[in-house]
């Protein structure tokens, strides 16, 4: 009886609660519609444009104008780049004075962070942490709402296939499955317990899509490419999105397929608001509703307009096309005014969730400002998810940890004291912050993490271009002054990040000279390697005894370094993208097809798919990344060797931590399905579990595969598990698989 009663509460709870957001969403929808039918067209239009402030073009700038005005005159619905309680509020103040006293709604890049920034999103998802990046970008919103901010233009979830497009760094690397999971993470952590909640901002799913597809890897350049490619590999982090409630979207630059996706039907309203019921609104990119024009898609920018609205695009950012062009090209009877309410709708839809026309002002509040910019909860999260990020990629004669008392260090390289180029290429420009102060630099991290006796030298050695090798002999005569070398190496922050694609994405200039030199000397060196994307550095790789990838950090970089250095943190990362041996390999990645000629490294000159001047595999493979210590995997057990598409299949298995000290590793499993109605990859990440063991201490870990993980997309776009063989491996990277089974998918 006791059961039943409290079954019975919890019916009634979940009742009352769906009816409330019932009820919620019903007066949202009456307010709605009362508000519309008051509006102008020239109103109901400016609630469609929007422009950036003054404190960060991340754009080129067209606009000419007074924005004041314009909000004032109710032309204007959203400012991006505007933060701070101070100038929210005071653009907030110009809003109310328009005739209906719509509010504004602020956007910003809030990629990784507002004011504690957090490790760059590709370094972040090398940690495979799924908990951690949620809360990453709970405390990004905790920050960015409390400084006047209501929607972020994040998460990024391009899937990033070629290491030349600079924006690989904003994103979740290669694969669709780790990328989904993280795109749902970070969607959750932006929106919080829902929009309306003081420390939530709304997110944005971009750039919508397959922008990282780019001919060339060069940054907003064509895309082509299969229905069915399109729809398994760069659409399901998108669709992620949608199921974790995303209240936006924005388009992207680039043309797919021939129609730029601004003006993509197909993408916008076919996929997103029919298929996916997607119920929030669509944001351009920055003028790509204008850049049709170019494309040679719109004859000119009312034309543009006219595709863009009928498409789907909802909001205008910057292209000035909704304010010049769209009254007339309703009054033409060119775009019927349902449209352009049902675009409308969308938007006052978010400010009334985001309760702003209830209190228009509400998010901007300098004492909370204050007290959330502050808090030192936040850089202490900020240091440990970006040690959880850091990935060991080379630990030959067991170099690392490096002990805390070690008589003297030489830090070398241009990175060692680089401050604000930890942030990454996207990160917010806060004024009259002393960036410098803010930041943990390397050199910082290490000398507070060392003994007070350890003497530690510094040398430049070059800067990131390292053109001269001017600065060598100082190097090396502090190398040889030292009892071991620590070299930190690399891009600058500005060197990946929107339109920074490198056709060579070497160690810049002579910095693998400087390597040579300072290894030449003898002493034991570790390399540090600060990025933004994968780097080639073939001879450094194969050369040097330790090398640590450590991405671009954020403000607690110095630190989360020195702990994995000293052995504070045991690196648990992995690489969320294939690093290639060349450029000449680029597109690599590991879920590729088997091809009627396959080719192992040794097959070189055999009739088969290889290069007869470079190994086919790759210098690093997805899911990559050593540990201080060894795991042990064991006992694979399925429960049955042949499953009906409504059954499952349990997976279990043996992790041991074979070393001495306590370490995480990332189990990863993959499935290949041998035969189907489109050749299929010749391995898909399906699951993985990261597992923090003991010294000598042992697991039985499980999985579970369900017909989700045997479906595709087949050549009609229908999501299919077709009846078969398919393989289970279970590895620590896609290329070291330790476990094997086969099972059957049976009619
Ligand atoms: C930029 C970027 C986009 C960003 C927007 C606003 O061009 O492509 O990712 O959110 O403009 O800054």
């Amino acid at each position: 009886m006791r059961h039943f009663r409290s079954f019975s509460i919890l019916i009634f709870v979940a009742l009352a609660i769906s009816t409330s957001a019932l009820g919620q969403s019903r007066k949202i929808e009456q307010r709605v519609d009362s508000l519309l039918k008051q509006m102008t067209l020239e109103e109901k239009i400016g609630q469609l444009t929007q422009y950036a402030g003054d404190n960060q073009a991340t754009g080129p700038v067209n606009f000419k104008g007074d924005h004041l005005a314009l909000i004032k005159s109710g032309k204007i619905g959203s400012m991006l780049s505007i933060m701070g309680t101070k100038y929210t509020r005071q653009y907030q103040e110009a809003a109310m004075q328009s005739r209906l006293k719509i509010p504004l709604l602020f956007g910003l890049d809030v990629i990784h962070g507002y004011k504690t920034t957090f490790p760059i999103p590709l370094a972040e998802a090398a940690s495979w942490d799924i908990g951690l990046i949620e809360r990453s970008a709970r405390i990004a919103a905790i920050e960015a709402s409390a400084s006047g901010i209501h929607w972020t233009f994040a998460p990024m979830v391009d899937i990033g296939r070629d290491p030349r497009w600079g924006r690989v760094m904003e994103g979740a690397g290669e694969d669709p499955y780790l990328a989904s999971r993280i795109a749902f993470a970070r969607v959750r952590g932006f929106q919080g317990t829902g929009l309306g909640n003081l420390d939530s901002v709304m997110a944005c799913a971009k750039h919508f899509t397959a922008y990282g597809a780019a001919v060339g890897g060069r940054d907003y350049n064509s895309v082509d490419m299969s229905l069915p490619q399109l729809w398994d590999i760069y659409l399901p982090p998108f669709k992620a999105a949608v199921d974790a409630g995303a209240a936006t979207f924005m388009n992207s630059f680039n043309d797919l397929n021939g129609v730029p996706a601004t003006g993509n039907h197909y993408l916008q309203r076919e996929i997103l608001k029919d298929r996916w019921n997607f119920q929030g609104f669509i944001v351009s990119d920055w003028g790509s509703i204008g850049e049709m024009v170019p494309h040679g898609y719109a004859a000119d920018r009312k034309d543009a307009a006219l595709k863009a609205i009928l498409a789907g695009n909802d909001m205008d950012m910057e292209s000035s096309a909704y304010r010049f062009a769209l009254a007339e090209l309703v009054n033409e009877k060119k775009v019927p005014m349902a449209v352009v309410d049902e675009a409308v709708r969308r938007i006052l839809r978010k400010k009334f969730e985001l309760g702003l026309f209830d209190d228009p002002f509400r998010y901007s509040d300098p004492e909370r400002e204050g007290r959330e910019l502050n808090n030192p909860e936040h850089r202490d999260f900020a240091r440990e998810i970006a040690r959880k990020s850091i990935v060991l990629l080379k630990n030959d004669k067991q170099t690392l940890p490096l002990s805390k008392n070690v008589r003297s260090i030489a830090f070398i390289g241009p990175n060692v004291k680089a401050e604000r180029d930890n942030h990454g290429f996207w990160s917010v420009h806060l004024p009259n912050l002393d960036y410098d102060k803010f930041i943990v630099s390397q050199w910082e991290g290490v000398r507070s993490k060392v003994s007070g006796e350890t003497k530690m030298v510094y040398a430049q050695g070059c800067d990131v271009d390292c053109r001269t090798t001017d600065g060598f002999a100082e190097a090396v005569e502090a190398a040889k002054l030292s009892d071991v070398v620590v070299l930190s190496v690399g891009e600058r922050a500005n060197m990946s990040g929107e339109a920074k694609s490198r056709s060579n994405i070497h160690l810049p200039g002579k910095q693998e000279e400087l390597i040579k030199a300072v290894v030449a000397t003898g002493k034991p060196v570790v390399v540090l390697i600060n990025a933004g994307r994968p780097l080639v550095f073939d001879w450094t790789a194969d050369n040097v005894p330790a090398i640590v990838y450590t991405w671009w950090l954020g403000t607690e970089a110095g630190n989360a370094i020195a702990d994995v250095l000293f052995g504070d943190y045991n690196p648990s990362g992995k690489l969320p993208m294939t690093f290639p041996r060349s450029e000449g390999q680029i597109p690599i990645y590991y879920n590729h097809f088997n091809t009627g000629r396959p080719a192992r490294d040794e097959d070189a000159n055999n009739y088969v798919s290889a290069y007869i001047d470079l190994k086919n595999s790759p210098k690093f493979p997805f899911g990559f990344g050593l540990s201080y210590t060894d795991f042990k995997y064991a006992d694979l057990k399925l429960d049955r060797s042949q499953i009906r598409p409504d059954g499952k299949i349990g997976v279990t298995f043996e992790l041991t931590n074979t070393g001495k000290v306590a370490g995480e590793e990332v189990v990863q499993l993959y499935l290949h399905d041998r035969v189907g109605s489109l050749v299929r990859p010749v391995k898909e990440l399906k699951d993985f579990q990261k597992v923090k063991l003991g010294p000598g201490e042992t697991k039985r870990l499980s999985f579970t595969i369900d017909k989700e993980k045997l479906s595709f997309f087949n050549g009609d776009l229908q999501w299919v598990a077709e009846p078969g063989e398919f393989e289970i491996m279970i590895g620590s990277s896609s290329a070291d698989i330790r476990l094997r089974d086969k099972f059957e998918l049976v009619k």
